[in-house]
């Protein structure tokens, strides 16, 4: 990613320079620093490009200025001050426009603008954010393919408020690494070790429970999604303290299956490669807890990730075991691959047990009818409590990181009965999303506040947004930061 760094002053030297225009003001007015030649010819080049100064549109032109020839990009504001995101549209398109341009250096002059610290900074996070690639396996890059940004530069603002989205930046890069890397490289235990290299130093406390200590424990319902594969599952509990001592922590849970083959109820084989970012809930839970603790964020927060392989093998479990969990609750396994549910069913106890949490909030890629009822625009919600629903989703609103809440209830419930246990782990496909947040809803303990987030449509992206490029978002870290820094914090 991009380094990012706050100045007084424009600085000397070899640079693209970029300028932000709201739609009320003229091009020309923004201009102040170039002479009046090149403010001319930049008012001028900009008009012929169609410039509306819409948001994160951008022109493009190069002008004389301090003696040398500067590439000059104008990025639009648009009209309406408030507009969800504006300001990281606005950072993200330029770095969209320049991060392969061969430009290294980009100065973004906000003097003499009413931009406060606060939108600065989302300036800033969002041509970080989209500055994000993980090239490590490529490597026959041609020249112009290579990225060539090294560096963003803010003029004529505070960075009062950059160190909260740098933490956060910090929080999304883990978040889309171990999302991104392929199965043969992170299974549970390397999930682990990554989350152990990036956030022991930060003073995050871990637990990690292997398949012996969980057997022992009686988590069936997770170790049964694990027997079919080679590689053992893992349970890892991350845990911050920069609360109160001894106060209740925020708990949140992550879906963490490293790779989904769907085990005996086998996937088809056209796209299942996606299933790699299966761990999609685990990897934004990693990256929330990188994000706190790089800011030490004043709050009491634990990670708790589910990480197991679901794979097809002699030893998988069949359609039509019975599993106990460690809830003491039997399951029926009707379909092997309806196994996110079946690994949270035992995080969730573990971690209510553990930690008699003050809120637990799950994160999942839990299921294709998700993708079929919200697409890609919003992560579903479902949750016990008003109040935690409509903190959520006011965070969502805030970060950017959309939430829709959908409906529970029991007669949704009860079509996840069955016949020879205390619930089966799936049923027909109508309301597939719901009959999976019921069954999770069987683990919630008395009194807990719970919300389960369904991010199948949002954890990976086919298409390129202001915030990253195909592939990884790192959905759901900057949720969970805002929705803490505005409700557990302080
Ligand atoms: N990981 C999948 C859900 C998924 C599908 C996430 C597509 C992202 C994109 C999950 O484990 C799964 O296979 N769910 C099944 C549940 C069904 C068998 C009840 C599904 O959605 O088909
Ligand atoms: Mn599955
Ligand atoms: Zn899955």
């Amino acid at each position: 990613m991009i380094k990012v760094s706050f100045a007084a002053s424009r600085p000397e030297g070899a640079y693209a320079l970029a300028v932000p225009v709201r739609s009320e003001e003229m091009v020309a007015d923004r201009l102040g620093g170039l002479e009046g030649n090149a403010r001319n010819l930049a008012a001028r080049a900009a008009d012929a490009q169609g410039f509306e100064r819409e948001a994160g549109a951008i022109a493009e032109t190069f002008v004389e200025d301090q003696g040398v020839v500067r590439r000059l990009l104008l990025v639009g504001l648009g009209g309406q001050r408030d507009a969800d995101a504006l300001y990281e549209k606005a950072g993200g398109a330029l770095t969209a426009r320049l991060l392969t341009s061969g430009e290294t250096k980009l100065v973004v002059d906000l003097g003499g603008t009413d931009i406060r610290a606060e939108e600065a900074a989302r300036l800033a996070f969002g041509a970080a954010a989209r500055s994000w690639r993980y090239d490590q396996y490529r490597t026959k890059l041609g020249r112009k393919q290579k990225p060539t940004l090294e560096e963003i530069v803010i003029v004529g603002s505070s960075d009062a408020e950059w160190g909260h989205a740098a933490a956060l930046l910090e929080g999304l890069d883990l978040t889309r690494s171990l999302v991104t890397e392929p199965a043969n490289i992170i299974y549970p235990e390397t999930f682990v070790a990554r989350a152990r290299d990036a956030l022991e130093s930060l003073g995050v406390e871990f637990e990690v429970l292997d398949e012996k200590k969980m057997a022992e424990l009686g988590m069936g319902a997770l170790l049964g999604v694990a027997q079919g594969s080679v590689r053992p599952p893992r349970l890892l509990a991350m845990r911050w303290n920069g609360g109160k001592v001894g106060g209740k922590p925020a708990v949140f849970v992550g879906k963490g299956i490293t790779f989904d083959t769907g085990g005996i109820s086998i996937k088809p084989a056209l796209g299942m490669e996606s299933m790699k970012w299966d761990m999609g809930g685990a990897g934004a839970v990693a990256g929330l807890m990188k994000a706190v603790a790089a800011r030490k964020a004043k709050v009491n927060v634990v990670g708790v990730c589910a990480l197991a392989e679901n794979m097809p093998d002699g030893n998988a479990q069949r359609p039509g075991d019975v599993v106990t969990s460690l809830s003491g609750q039997t399951i029926e396994v009707i379909n092997t691959d309806a196994e996110g549910r079946l690994v949270l069913a035992d995080a969730m106890t573990w971690a209510q047990r553990q930690y008699q949490p003050a809120v637990m909030v799950d994160l999942a890629t839990l299921t294709g009818a998700m993708v079929i009822s919200l697409g890609h625009e919003y992560g579903g919600m479902f949750s016990n409590d008003d109040e935690l629903a409509a903190k959520l989703e006011a965070a969502g609103k805030a970060s950017g990181d959309r939430l829709w809440r959908l409906p529970m209830g029991d007669e949704y419930n009860k079509i996840m009965d069955s016949q020879i246990a205390d619930m089966k782990n799936s049923a027909s496909r109508e309301g597939g999303s719901i009959t999976a947040a019921c069954f999770l809803q069987r683990f919630v303990e008395e009194g807990v506040k719970w919300a389960h987030l369904d991010i199948a449509g949002m954890a990976w992206s086919d298409k390129t947004s202001h915030l990253y490029d195909k592939g990884a978002t790192g959905y759901g870290v900057a949720l969970l930061d805002r929705y803490l820094a505005d409700n557990h914090e302080g």
